[in-house]
């Protein structure tokens, strides 16, 4: 008895402690960030003291915590006796300077971080200041790279000027590093000061749920933490009377400067006073960083002459760099008096001559005027020899909805720059300095190179030749999956490559033009795609490169290489493979007309004839009933998608990438999207839910594609996600249209009733029966296959 009252007590007090120790824990949790980490950094660079200026503390780094002590002897501090009159005195009137690589490290918490880099050019530096050529890098990411602020700084016509970037941080500490190109003598860096501090990751990345429009691409796009920003331009509206705009971020640009047509409309603003904007979005402290209250207050109109504005297109145009993906938000809110209701201002947003909004209606939109809201849009702004280019963005009335106003409105743009897959927001063109200064006789350098590999590598095509003419390579036995692993976790995998052909690294350099942007054909997870030329100059390959950054893609090489001994004319051939170093390439044959799916529904393509379209999917079926059931194991594609069945230049179609596997974390974008496809537009619905993968799964995955050839619409519909319109899923919207008889609705219109009601019937009826719910329920590839040659046979 007083024993279990001694137990009792005592369970008492452990517990007591125990929730002490949690409420100790929970406490300190939520104190600790805001000690340790200071809210705002402000570095004067090459200054010994704390600078109040401006209301600002700014810190000298000179025998700061954030810079090693070495670095005061390897790179200069200059007091600056002479600066531009009309740059800040802080943190412009000090500098840092050095030759070597230099780290500033801050601490920090992981997160999104709001990064500004200050940078004044002149020839206060002692040195040349078109001799300032260097690198700015944050963790994996190159913010700039040979980048000469004396030209950046001519270009916009400033002497001092910021770069503002957004990065995320993922460790406790914020490492900047300043590299002088070492390809330049003489090269240097500078800095004259730094800035940072936390942001919201809401500002600029979405839910993870909320993709953006891709302008010109079938898949929206999701702005996930892997990307880093540049912030390029943020433009108000403004006018003579009308106030600056500022935001955490700082002030926002005038847009004039912008306005790229002789006609520029016509500004609007609004009283503080006179009315009080629907803002609820201000209530949140988070408004300061993405847009304030200001400037929704002014806006752009085209004008009152509602003749004139249907000649014009009211555009804004800013210098970009080429060769990358922009994330453009526009600001909008209905500010005019006379617009009140929906339908009575509706207008077409174009940017870079894509439409972005067929039909624009703020206050539809919004739900009332005076409501600001803002919308993305993700434009890529191909790569193109001269390096910049305009982005631009254009409004234009529609009065296809009969609106009663011919007029359009903005309020604000915003215009970023995304990193690419290389975490680099950084344009790869030619130095500029090349022009100006003597050159180095690149020519003779290429020449002479070119010179001793074709020597070196005359055996490469006769390798490549065998490889073709050899029809029976053998088995090469699949690794067990653990082997597989152990050679994974090895700093240094080995391939085991059974009978492929192994190319050199300097092989395929050479085939690729070192792997030139200029030759990318296609881009995924597993890395880069590059159209190559054999050395006999003329038999053309496709080079699939992994990220040599990422380890990630070394088991599905792994697969595909095991895969290579499957030789079928509906598959697409393994050539060989490079691993060398870091690299790891897969050398294919070349498929001449794409992937399936660009003919199906990208308007630039001749739409394709149905007897054309049943000869391709009685090709990719035999290719899949052959993995099926070809060899002594069958092999389970997993990717089955209209992408990846490839058509070479007579059009045969041919699977390919198989050994992908769908297990890689997303990276890059465009696996979110492969992700997006095999949850809502391939991916059998059984395996999704059981995780029971068989031959059946491919067979749903292909009844999808079938859809696809028929109707020309792809696997899933951003537009129609975005309404949650049933039309969103191809395979439950054919379902649908079986199911009520309406299957009329699902051929494609360029068809013009042409196929014959038979084949119709039996097209559709074993799509139907691929993507049947159960996988008892659906055909054999096999079945498949001898039903859609059928098929075929009635037109022969
Ligand atoms: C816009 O597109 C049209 C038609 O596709 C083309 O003719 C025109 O050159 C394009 N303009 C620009 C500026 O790209
Ligand atoms: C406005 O821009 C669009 C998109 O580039 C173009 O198609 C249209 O012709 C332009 N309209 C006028 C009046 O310039």
């Amino acid at each position: 008895m007083k024993e279990s009252h001694i137990l009792e007590s005592s369970r008492y007090a452990i517990s007591f402690v125990l929730h002490l120790l949690l409420l100790f824990l929970f406490f300190h949790l939520i104190t600790c960030d805001p000690i340790n980490v200071p809210v705002k950094i402000l570095l004067n660079c090459g200054s010994h003291e704390l600078s109040p200026f401006n209301g600002n503390n700014w810190t000298g780094d000179v025998g700061s915590n954030f810079l090693p002590p070495e670095y005061d002897k390897s790179s200069t501090t200059l007091l600056i006796s002479k600066i531009e009159p009309l740059a800040p005195k802080v943190p412009y009137s000090t500098a840092r300077i050095t030759h070597s690589p230099l780290t500033y490290s801050f601490p920090s918490s992981p997160g999104l971080k709001f990064i500004r880099i200050y940078l004044l050019s002149s020839s206060y530096l002692m040195m040349n200041p078109s001799d300032a050529y260097f690198s700015v890098k944050v963790g994996p990411y190159t913010l700039v790279n040979d980048f000469n602020p004396s030209f950046f700084a001519q270009e916009l016509n400033l002497v001092f000027f910021t770069k503002d970037f957004l990065v995320n941080v993922r460790e406790e500490n914020l490492n900047i590093t300043f590299t002088s190109s070492p390809s330049i003598p003489n090269a240097f860096a500078f800095v004259n000061g730094i800035e940072i501090f936390p942001v919201p990751r809401s500002i600029y990345f979405p839910d993870s749920k909320v993709p953006v429009p891709y302008l010109g691409y079938q898949q929206p796009l999701f702005i996930n933490d892997e990307y880093a920003l540049d912030m390029l331009y943020r433009v108000s509206i403004t006018n003579y009377y009308s106030n600056n705009v500022e935001n955490a971020f700082g002030a926002w640009l005038e847009d004039s400067s912008y306005i790229s047509d002789s006609q520029s409309g016509s500004v609007l603003t609004i009283e503080w006073r006179a009315v009080s904007m629907n803002c609820s979005t201000f209530t949140s402290k988070d408004y300061i960083y993405s847009a304030p209250e200001g400037l929704y207050r002014t806006a752009r109109t085209m004008g009152s002459n509602e003749d004139a504005n249907m000649k014009y297109n009211l555009t804004w145009s800013f210098h970009v760099d080429s060769g990358f993906k922009y994330l453009v938000r526009l600001h909008f809110c209905e500010i005019y008096m006379a617009v009140t209701q929906a339908h009575q201002r509706v207008f077409k947003v174009y940017i870079n001559n894509q439409t972005a909004e067929e039909r624009m209606d703020v206050v539809a939109l919004a739900g009332a005027p005076y409501t600001p809201l803002h919308r993305d849009y993700v434009v890529m702004v191909p790569r193109e020899s001269g390096g910049r280019k305009h982005l631009w963005i254009a409004l234009h009335p529609n009065l296809e909805s009969k609106p009663k106003y011919a007029d359009a409105i903005l309020n604000g743009i915003e215009i970023i720059k995304l990193s690419d897959s290389n975490h680099s927001l950084a344009a790869t063109f030619q130095l500029r300095r090349e022009q100006t200064k003597k050159k180095v006789p690149q020519a003779i350098i290429v020449a002479g190179t070119l010179g001793a590999t074709l020597a070196l590598f005359f055996p490469f095509f006769i390798l490549i030749r065998r490889a073709w003419k050899k029809q029976n390579w053998g088995t090469s036995k699949t690794l067990p999956s653990s082997s597989i692993e152990r050679n994974h976790k090895k700093i240094q995998p080995t391939v085991t490559s059974g009978h492929c052909h192994q190319f050199t690294f300097a092989e395929i350099n050479i085939a690729t033009s070192n792997f030139s942007e200029a030759l990318v054909i296609g881009e995924g997870g597993f890395g880069k795609v590059y159209k190559g030329i054999m050395h006999d100059g003329v038999t053309p390959v496709a080079v699939k490169r992994s990220n040599p950054s990422s380890r990630q893609g070394f088991r599905e090489f792994q697969n595909e290489i095991n895969l290579f001994s499957f030789c079928h004319m509906n598959l697409v051939s393994l050539l060989g493979y490079c691993q060398e170093r870091n690299e790891l390439i897969l050398v294919y044959e070349y498929m001449a007309q794409g992937p399936l799916c660009d003919h199906l529904y990208k308007k630039q393509k001749q739409p394709l004839p149905w007897i054309q379209r049943l000869e391709i999917c009685v090709g990719a079926a035999r290719g899949l009933h052959y993995l099926h059931t070809g060899t002594s194991q069958p092999v389970i594609h997993r990717d089955v998608k209209s992408a990846n069945i490839l058509l070479d230049q007579n059009w045969v179609a041919k699977i390919a990438d198989f050994g992908l596997c769908r297990t890689v974390p997303s990276l890059y974008q465009s696996h979110v999207s492969t992700e997006v496809k095999g949850t809502l537009g391939y991916l059998d619905p059984e395996y999704y839910k059981r995780r029971k993968l068989t031959e059946k799964s491919d067979v749903y995955s292909f009844g999808v594609v079938l859809f696809e050839v028929l109707s020309g619409r792809p696997a899933v519909n951003p537009v129609a996600v975005k309404e949650e319109s049933e039309k969103a899923g191809l395979a439950i919207w054919a379902m649908h249209c079986y199911q009520c008889g309406t299957i009329d609705q699902l051929v494609d219109p360029c068809f013009e009733g042409n196929i014959r009601p038979q084949c119709l019937r039996e097209f559709v009826d074993i799509g139907i029966r691929c993507l049947a719910n159960r996988t008892v329920d659906r055909p054999t590839m096999g079945e498949v296959l001898s039903t859609l040659e059928k098929i075929l046979s009635l037109y022969l």
